[in-house]
């Protein structure tokens, strides 16, 4: 099965040009102008961007969380992420004291083969080293293509949280192997410390969610794992970035040389703590909040100076009736937000209105997330890579709604965001499997993404 897209703009992290892909057996096999080469298919992107596939490197699909477990399957998750252009997400899986990477990671496999509508990949969160052996196991893990791993330097409560010597320990044996820590930074004692005044004080509303895990909370934990990180020499990887300070370590880290990334989500960029007063601010709850407007000025800054290295989305989104068990109660609200079939469109659109370009786009949603996570195949449109391809229409004008997605929840903080320019298409290795508003593609087709190690 070959296919010829003809007539577009393709779009690099480098430069945008016209020319046609022709796709051979879900690889990019040649690219040029007017090429006239045979093709099964024939695909018309005249006046189109021909996009790769977006990797959204933060993903919780059926995650028991918040006493409940988050609203998308893997299967509806992934058709949502086909239909916003994502052709590979990341999970999170969470070991557990005295569960195994690969007996964890291989019984969330078990269910993605089934259910899979785009590649995916795995990070394991470790909770536990269960006496050293995890970190004898991880050299295994590396060799099966898991080449990161998360810490939560929160969640103490869930008994999901790390120490700090835990967290060192795992930075060390990461660089042995040529892997990666990914890190979710909040200071949990002094988040806790808020939780109890707030609500001795009868303050339960979703703005104490922000008030008791402000700017100064999750910025300690950002510059604590970074400070790790720089004084045991080994690369870090900061999840769901959405303070000023904390980015600014960051930064100062970046500029001395030593291998920080940064990840943000689109709302961080889009939305501030302020939608936490509002009557549905519970809809907006996650960990770490949205924060206030310099925190998103920074975020924004950042991004364009090519100090945020990717964007993801943190897609956990709950039913509105999960969200209602925090009515009084901010502690009581599962925390997550959707985004997965959000993400692409709205980093798009920015690039559409002109405020970042879309080859900035691209390497962040694409390219830095293939590089930096070892997925060799993909990222960009370029001979030899999977044919993972987004064709984009830069006037059609979306506004999005619970009732356009196609996930499983009954709410989305993104309604009513009007959208200009959509995507129209998406390919998984050659396949379509999303056109004009309709998944197209078929559970079971996502292929495990096994990741290499650094060198
Ligand atoms: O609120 C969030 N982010 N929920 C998902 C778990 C996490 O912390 O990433
Ligand atoms: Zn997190
Ligand atoms: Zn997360």
């Amino acid at each position: 099965m070959n296919l010829l897209i003809k007539g577009g703009t393709i779009v690099t992290p480098a430069e945008s040009y016209k020319a046609d892909v022709w796709v051979n057996n879900g690889i990019i096999a040649a690219i040029g102008k007017d090429l006239e080469i045979s093709a099964d298919k024939v695909v018309d992107a005249a006046g189109k961007l021909v996009l790769p596939g977006a990797i959204d490197v933060h993903t919780h699909m059926a995650m028991p969380f918040g006493g409940t477990v988050s609203a998308d399957s893997y299967l509806s998750g992934t058709r949502a992420a086909a239909c916003g252009g994502v052709t590979t997400i990341f999970d999170y899986p969470v070991q557990r004291k005295g569960e195994t990477i690969m007996g964890l990671v291989n019984s969330k496999k078990e269910v993605l083969e089934k259910e899979a509508c785009v590649d995916y990949a795995f990070h394991c969160c470790i909770t536990d080293l269960n006496g050293g052996e995890i970190l004898d196991e991880m050299e295994l893990a590396v060799e099966a293509g898991i080449t990161s791993y998360k810490c939560f330097l929160v969640y103490k409560k869930e008994k999901m949280m790390v120490d700090d010597a835990t967290l060192v320990k795992l930075l060390i044996r990461a660089k042995e192997l040529g892997a990666l820590i990914n890190v979710h930074a909040e200071n949990p004692d002094i988040i806790d410390l808020n939780i109890a005044k707030f609500l001795k004080e009868g303050k339960t509303s979703a703005w104490y969610h922000y008030l008791s895990r402000p700017e100064f909370v999750e910025a300690e934990a950002d510059k604590r794992a970074v400070h790790w990180a720089k004084n045991f020499d080994a690369a870090l990887y900061i999840v769901h970035m959405a303070d000023k300070e904390g980015l600014e370590a960051c930064i100062e880290a970046k500029k001395q040389g030593h291998e920080i990334y940064v990840e943000t989500c689109p709302q961080y960029l889009e939305f501030t703590s302020d939608v936490y007063k509002r009557k549905d601010g519970r809809n907006f709850v996650c960990s770490p909040p949205m924060k206030g407007q310099e925190s998103q000025d920074a975020l924004w800054n950042a991004l364009k100076t090519g100090f945020i290295d990717t964007i993801a989305t943190d897609h956990c989104p709950f039913q509105s009736y999960e969200k209602d068990w925090g009515k009084d109660d901010f502690t009581k609200i599962p925390n997550g937000c959707a985004g997965v079939e959000n993400m692409y469109p709205y980093m798009l659109d920015a690039a559409n209105r002109g405020r970042i370009s879309f080859e900035k786009v691209v390497e962040v949603c694409a390219a830095n997330p293939a590089r930096i996570f070892g997925c060799d195949n993909k990222g960009s449109i370029t001979i030899g890579k999977d044919a993972d391809i987004v064709i984009y229409d830069r006037e059609m004008d979306v506004t999005v709604s619970v009732k356009n997605m196609h996930s499983n929840y009954d709410h989305t903080i993104w309604e009513g965001k009007k959208l200009h320019g959509y995507p129209v298409q998406t390919y998984l290795r050659g396949s379509l499997i999303y056109d004009n508003g309709e998944f197209v593609g078929k559970p079971g087709t996502g292929k495990y993404i096994k990741r290499s190690a650094k060198k």
